[in-house]
């Protein structure tokens, strides 16, 4: 492995902005790529790509939901890898349950499911990787957020229980980055992007705001780290 060579671990990468990530970053041939889905046999967009990455890709099944699936992911791209570690991981796998809910009217179970997924699930991935993260170069974690989760930014009352589970993942970081000072791990938030998550109203292409996200991340140095990002580099207020 040469010293430009990075290995990357994708969380949610069957669609939307996870599966950019992997397009984008399978165009290099200094990328080892781990995506991971709930569902590899049934994820087409992913499979093409694997026979088309110019480095190389691994498809591992990982739902952030199932604390089994977790665990067993960490083996087996701990046998993938052999001695080498994840310089990134990107906990990508996240959902809004939609509907413009507010404090006072959202369906609580939403709000359950939307916490499990959003934050224990990236909470969990980041200890079992933990190892592989330690064994890298770039030592790097990434928690894609949301500005919707940043109290400093005036966002109204609307889309409740999403707002707060990003808002508990960027405390996260913040916990992350304070017990491991070696490590550099950011909340990240890639802009309103046209996937089945942002929805077809959404400012940005997916592409664009996936490049900004890389283009961030490529150029974080551990002095970055409990910072929350933009894709466009900018830091978004707490
Ligand atoms: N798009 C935006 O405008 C926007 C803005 C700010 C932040 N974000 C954040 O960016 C991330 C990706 O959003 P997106 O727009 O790409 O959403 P999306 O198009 O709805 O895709 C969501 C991805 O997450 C996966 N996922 C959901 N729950 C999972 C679980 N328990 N285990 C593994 N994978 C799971 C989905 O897998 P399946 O295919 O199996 O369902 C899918 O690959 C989310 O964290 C979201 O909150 C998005």
């Amino acid at each position: 492995m040469t010293d430009t060579q990075r290995v990357w671990l994708i969380t949610g990468a069957s669609r939307g902005i996870g599966l950019e990530i992997v397009r984008q970053l399978s165009a290099s041939p200094n990328n080892t790529i781990i995506a991971t889905c709930r569902s590899p046999p049934s994820t087409n967009a992913l499979k093409a790509l694997g026979t088309s990455t110019k480095g190389a890709m691994h498809i591992v099944a990982l739902d952030t939901d199932d604390r089994q699936s977790v665990q067993a992911s960490a083996v087996e791209v701990a046998t993938i890898l052999g001695n080498r570690g994840v310089d990134y991981l990107i906990n990508n796998a996240g959902f809004n349950p939609g509907g413009y809910d507010r404090a006072f009217t959202m369906e609580l179970d939403n709000m359950v499911r939307v916490f499990k997924t959003n934050v224990v699930g990236s909470a969990h991935v980041a200890q079992a990787y933990l190892p592989l993260v330690e064994k890298s170069t770039a030592k790097t974690i990434v928690n894609v957020s949301s500005t919707l989760g940043s109290m400093g930014s005036e966002l109204g009352e609307l889309y409740a229980s999403y707002s707060i589970s990003k808002a508990a993942l960027n405390m996260l970081t913040y916990k992350q980055c304070r017990d491991r000072p070696d490590l550099t791990v950011i909340s990240m938030c890639p802009g309103h992007l046209k996937t089945d998550g942002g929805g077809e109203n959404a400012k940005l292409e997916v592409s664009v705001g996936v490049a900004g996200v890389l283009k961030v991340i490529k150029s974080l140095t551990l002095g970055d780290s409990g910072k929350f990002f933009r894709h466009s580099g900018e830091e978004v207020p707490w």
